[in-house]
């Protein structure tokens, strides 16, 4: 195996990274321990931001600390499956010491079962439709081990469609907001953190039960906004080779903003999307407040 676009390949109906799919057995029986963090997203949803903010508030706001190592190491990426000799992310998280804090993208029923058995808490974090397929559609373009995002007509097919890598956004985001309550699940929004990252950030320590003073939390706003975190090379995938994330083509930390989607869909393709997403979404108790 090298690195190149992987194809899609269908894991329990769900469309996934070919190398993902022919390791899920593994993958599938990873052994939680009961102190594991899950921060679970689909992928664009603010999984870095959030992997930011829990590193520094578990390191009571240490920024130097924080840039210990670039952020898939500090918090290693579940499934993933990468070309000899590197090590899958389960090989990497079985060798960690706990407490231990880990990333998926997997969709609810796909995570390993033994994160339910030990009812690991989980950070789930939602990002509203159009603006995650806007920086979905980026990201594609740029990353080279993901399948050919085609043109942004096309992309809106693909993505309204569940073919795309992780599937379905809505099945993904639906999934998690209906076991929130039978979980330990802190479920945030992207559209919050953007509003107020201060009222967040306080929710995820309360989540993690972690006290820290005022200025500790201030430092936390600081290190974990956009601007920051586009500058430090411990959060944005710049230790990453060209050859994988090729950020001469569109940048990890992109734009960072809510509503950027209105300057991509045209007017016929955003009725278009806002009739199918309210056919998708019927009967949901779950709503973002950006959207149409
Ligand atoms: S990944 O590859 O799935 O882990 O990507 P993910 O981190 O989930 O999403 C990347 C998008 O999140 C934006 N981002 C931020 N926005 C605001 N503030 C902060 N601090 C921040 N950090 C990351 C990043 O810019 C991507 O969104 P777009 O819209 O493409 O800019």
């Amino acid at each position: 195996m090298t690195w190149r676009r992987f194809p899609l390949k269908l894991v329990e109906g769900v469309p996934i990274m070919e190398p993902i799919a022919d390791n899920w057995e593994m993958i599938a029986n990873f052994q939680a321990r009961p102190d594991d963090l899950l921060i679970a997203t689909y992928p664009k949803a603010g999984t870095t931001w959030m992997q930011e903010i829990v590193d520094l508030i578990c390191h009571d706001g240490n920024a130097g600390k924080a840039r210990r190592a670039p952020t898939h190491v500090r918090i290693p990426f579940l499934e993933i499956c990468s070309p000899p000799p590197v090590p899958s992310g389960v090989e990497v998280i079985n060798k960690i010491a706990s407490p231990r804090v880990i990333k998926t993208h997997l969709p609810f029923q796909l995570v390993p079962k033994s994160f339910w058995e030990h009812n690991c808490k989980v950070i789930y974090v939602a990002r509203n439709a159009k603006d995650n397929l806007v920086s979905y559609y980026h990201f594609d373009r740029m990353n080279l081990t993901q399948p050919e995002p085609g043109t942004w007509e096309e992309y809106i097919g693909k993505f309204t469609q569940g073919n795309v890598g992780w599937g379905s956004w809505y099945d993904h985001v639906r999934g998690y907001w209906e076991e929130r309550d039978k979980r330990r699940m802190l479920y945030a929004f992207y559209e919050d953190m953007k509003e107020d990252p201060k009222r967040e950030i306080l929710k995820v320590m309360k989540f993690l039960e972690k006290e820290l003073s005022d200025d500790v939390v201030d430092k936390i706003i600081h290190h974990t906004s956009f601007q920051v975190m586009k500058d430090n090379p411990m959060a944005n995938y710049s230790s990453f080779p060209e050859t994988i994330f090729k950020q001469s083509i569109s940048s990890f930390m992109r734009k960072g903003d809510v509503g950027d989607w209105k300057t991509h869909f045209t007017v016929a393709q955003s009725e278009a999307f806002d009739e199918d997403y309210r056919r998708k979404m019927a009967g949901t108790s779950l709503r973002f407040r950006i959207l149409f």
